[in-house]
């Protein structure tokens, strides 16, 4: 079925779709249409059809016996037909729902005037015909009423007078109270008491969010079951006969029926002695439900609920590392007063954005100890430094804090107050806009972000150091600061890493304007609360004053040096002179293809914000290496006549960012691919279509202008900005992000150009400089590669 045609898919007035059945909203028709094939949809599609022909067979019965039970009912509607379920409401006993076989089946049960089961009178309707509706997993945490609400929260954000007052506002209204923090420990106290009498000598420590000062209502307990000093499971415990009877009394007799015998804990597996863990938690801690042994985890653990605290915990029988961290991040909060409201602030945003979080089972989702590990480091990357690397706090540990675990060193001072405080001054509301700042254009995927180093590793760097061979790469590197072969970031998709970066991207445009700085006047929404709206389009950010704010378009180019042989490359990865030879590279071809073949009018943009423009002259590419050098500009191939020397010597830059303003002026997508077809085959008929592909896109741009009006039209279909970004966070990364932001668009085609040129400007971009530039990249990289060796 073609997306129009879904009645699961509503257009929206400013482009895009939603999907009404999976409630998310995609920004364009490819997205939709993945997302339509996608194995959510297809799996929601699939119970709502299951359960909508379940409705049209079954029926509603009530005014049964209490004591009535599922097989009773069975028997009596299988005298109309062969019956598929009965499902009742035990708790109340008072109504079930019986599912026949099928519409016939169910005609013939409603046909019939009076039903009577012994000797009661029976009611038998129609099933309800409900609207089936997805909950998101988000909302039915909602509904077990352990979140502040929005629309408190920015109730009382609204009423402080600055950005910083906002941020440890958030951390007052989401920390513990001591209430929380009491449950907790007499919980733990409990756990202590019961585990001690089968594991002696143990221990049960907490660690996590629970303890590590990002504590917020409602979060998991986690607890490390530590049994270094315990040898053996004691299936009975080792106490006078007549105490003994009497705890097996209170016990209710259960202990002791499923633990069968002693185990010696040396010899036992880590499944084996969860289940051991389970068994006792099930069996004799007072209010525990809800048991679960993940042992095929990662991290094994036993999942549990305790009813009176209404609180969730996990127990680890091998996470001493955990309880490590735990206690660095404690210092790290405490050495400085901006961590907590800072990572507050950002887990907040971030749940609400939907791009972190522990939901069950995992997902590409950043988890909540990964996110705090990436503020972290961005403090510890802050100039002065607001916190220092690990590596540095080693060197600080006294002989009682030195320790090494599973390996891996873990030594750190455990007293804040020794350590020398930062001489950073930056408020909170600046360190906040630019953490989105910083991030909004992060390599994710070219970096290894360490905290231990406090500044990002190549891959190379990262995966050469010791026992970190294993270190599993992908999207987003997060190298944990202690056991430096695991990336705690590793199950984040590229497409999540993304998100995030565009988020981040839509943060950093709302922090620079006035509502996300000054407290309004006149009571609107301001500062944190704008940020804090749910979504991720850019509708959650965009200013007042900036009704065509980012929207996030983005078109990642590859690096030129692909083209290049490894043999050529290897060398010079790396070199931040080649960084910036590449980037010319793209800008020049970039420019040649939007101008040259698709016929825009390309200019510098006049937006002095968003814009840096080099005006130096360009780095010669094929006489001298040295950046900075001046020097003439070698032309490429036919294509680039002189002429255009000034004009390309004009967008090469050896800045990081380059933004130019340009018009449209023809529907050049609109059968494009027809078009290029009915030209190939007038050159098979001899009218001559060039050989040279680019000649021919061009050729292909100007036929279809013809076709649509001949001349070029007074006003120009639509504008827009494109900003060229290099990406690279190490010097090995020489990929360029395009930036777009349409400025005119009156008929609404942008989102069209935009599908357009997300496929035909990387690989044009490539072609393009596969045949002009490739003899000046593979020439430069030799000449760099020379100096080096001197
Ligand atoms: P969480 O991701 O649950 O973090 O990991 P949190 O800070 O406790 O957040 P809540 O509970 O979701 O609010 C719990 C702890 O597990 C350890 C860390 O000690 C972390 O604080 N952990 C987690 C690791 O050691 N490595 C990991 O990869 C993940």
């Amino acid at each position: 079925m073609e997306p129009d045609e879904d009645l699961d898919v509503e257009s929206l007035p400013r482009g895009g779709y939603r999907c009404r059945l999976c409630l998310l909203q995609v920004a364009n028709r490819p997205s939709l249409e993945d997302h339509l094939r996608g194995k959510k949809h297809r799996k929601l599609a699939e119970v709502r059809a299951r359960r909508k022909s379940q409705e049209e067979k079954s029926v509603f019965v009530s005014g049964f016996r209490r004591d009535t039970s599922e097989l009773e009912l069975s028997e009596y509607f299988q005298s109309f037909g062969p019956v598929c379920s009965v499902v009742m409401d035990k708790e109340k006993g008072v109504y079930a729902i019986v599912e026949l076989q099928d519409e016939t089946v169910l005609q013939m049960v409603l046909a019939q005037p009076q039903h009577c089961m012994d000797g009661q009178k029976l009611r038998v309707k129609p099933r309800q015909k409900k609207e089936f509706k997805y909950i998101p997993p988000k909302k039915q945490g909602a509904a077990r009423g352990q979140e502040l609400s929005l629309d408190k929260l920015s109730q009382a954000l609204c009423l402080c007078s600055d950005v910083d007052e906002q941020m440890k506002q958030v951390v007052t209204l989401f920390q513990f109270s001591e209430n929380e923090r009491k449950l907790r420990e007499l919980l733990v106290t409990l756990l202590q008491e019961v585990f001690s009498e089968f594991f002696p000598g143990c221990e049960v420590l907490p660690f996590g969010s629970s303890v590590n000062s990002f504590d917020v209502h409602g979060c998991d307990l986690d607890l490390f079951l530590d049994l270094e000093h315990t040898q053996t499971f004691q299936a009975s415990t080792r106490k006078p006969q007549e105490e003994e009877d009497k705890d097996r009394a209170a016990l209710d007799s259960r202990s002791e029926d499923s633990i069968l015998s002693d185990v010696d804990l040396e010899s036992a597996t880590v499944p084996e002695i969860l289940e051991l863990v389970a068994a006792v938690l099930c069996q004799c801690v007072p209010g525990v439900y809800g048991v679960q042994a993940l042992t095929a985890a990662r991290l094994p653990v036993v999942k549990f609920q305790h009813k009176e605290s209404t609180l969730q915990g996990d127990i680890s029988i091998n996470n001493r590392l955990a309880f490590c961290n735990t206690r660095l991040l404690q210092v790290y909060a405490e050495m400085d007063e901006r961590v907590r409201p800072l990572v507050y602030t950002l887990r907040y945003w971030a749940k609400q954005k939907e791009l972190a979080g522990n939901p069950f089972g995992g997902g590409p989702l950043l988890n909540n100890y990964a996110l705090t590990l990436l503020v972290l480091f961005f403090l510890q990357t802050r100039n002065p430094p607001i916190l220092p690397a690990v590596s540095q706090l080693k060197k600080l540990a006294g002989d009682g804090e030195k320790s090494v675990v599973d390996g891996w060193d873990c030594s750190f001072p455990r007293d804040p107050a020794k350590l020398e405080p930062s001489s950073n001054m930056e408020s909170l509301c600046s360190v906040l806009a630019d953490f989105f700042r910083v991030f909004a254009d992060y390599n994710f995927a070219g970096a290894v972000i360490s905290l231990r180093e406090g500044q990002a590793l190549s891959p190379k760097d990262a995966l050469a150091a010791e026992n970190c061979g294993g270190l599993k790469l992908g999207a987003l590197n997060v190298q944990d600061p202690f056991e430096l072969g695991h990336n705690v970031a590793g199950n984040v998709n590229e497409k999540t890493a993304l998100r995030f970066q565009s988020c981040c991207r839509d943060a950093a445009k709302y922090c620079r304007s006035l509502q996300y700085q000054r407290k309004s006047c006149k009571g609107k929404a301001w500062g944190l609360v704008r940020l804090f709206q749910r979504g991720d389009g850019p509708e959650a950010s965009r200013t007042d004053e900036d009704p065509a704010a980012e929207d996030g378009l983005v078109i990642s180019l590859p690096s030129p040096l692909q083209i290049l042989t490894e043999e050529q490359s290897r060398d010079l990865c790396g070199t931040e002179s080649l960084q910036q030879l590449c980037f010319q590279k793209v800008c020049i071809a970039l420019h040649f293809v939007l101008q040259d073949v698709l016929k825009c009018i390309v200019s510098q943009d006049e937006d002095r914000e968003s814009m840096v423009v080099d005006a130096e002259e360009p780095v010669p590419l094929d006489e001298e290496p040295c950046v900075g050098a001046k020097r003439r500009m070698v032309e490429g191939g036919a294509l680039v006549p002189d002429s255009k020397r000034q004009r390309r010597d004009a967008v090469a830059s050896k800045e990081e960012k380059v933004s130019w303003h340009c018009a449209v002026w023809h529907r050049v997508w609109l059968g494009r691919r027809k078009m290029r077809r009915e030209l190939q085959r007038r050159a098979g008929a001899g009218t001559c279509q060039s050989a040279d592909s680019l000649q021919a896109e061009a050729e292909v741009t100007e036929a279809l202008a013809q076709r649509e009006s001949g001349s070029r039209p007074a006003q120009p279909l639509l504008t827009f900005r494109v900003c060229i970004l290099r990406t690279g966070a190490t010097a090995q990364d020489c990929r360029t992000n395009l930036h777009f932001t349409p400025l005119q668009d009156p008929v609404a085609l942008f989102q069209d150009f935009f599908h357009f040129v997300q496929i035909f400007l990387p690989k044009t971009v490539a072609r393009y400089i596969q045949k002009h530039e490739l003899d000046s990249l593979v020439g430069a990289t030799e000449r760099l590669g020379q100096e080096m060796d001197f």
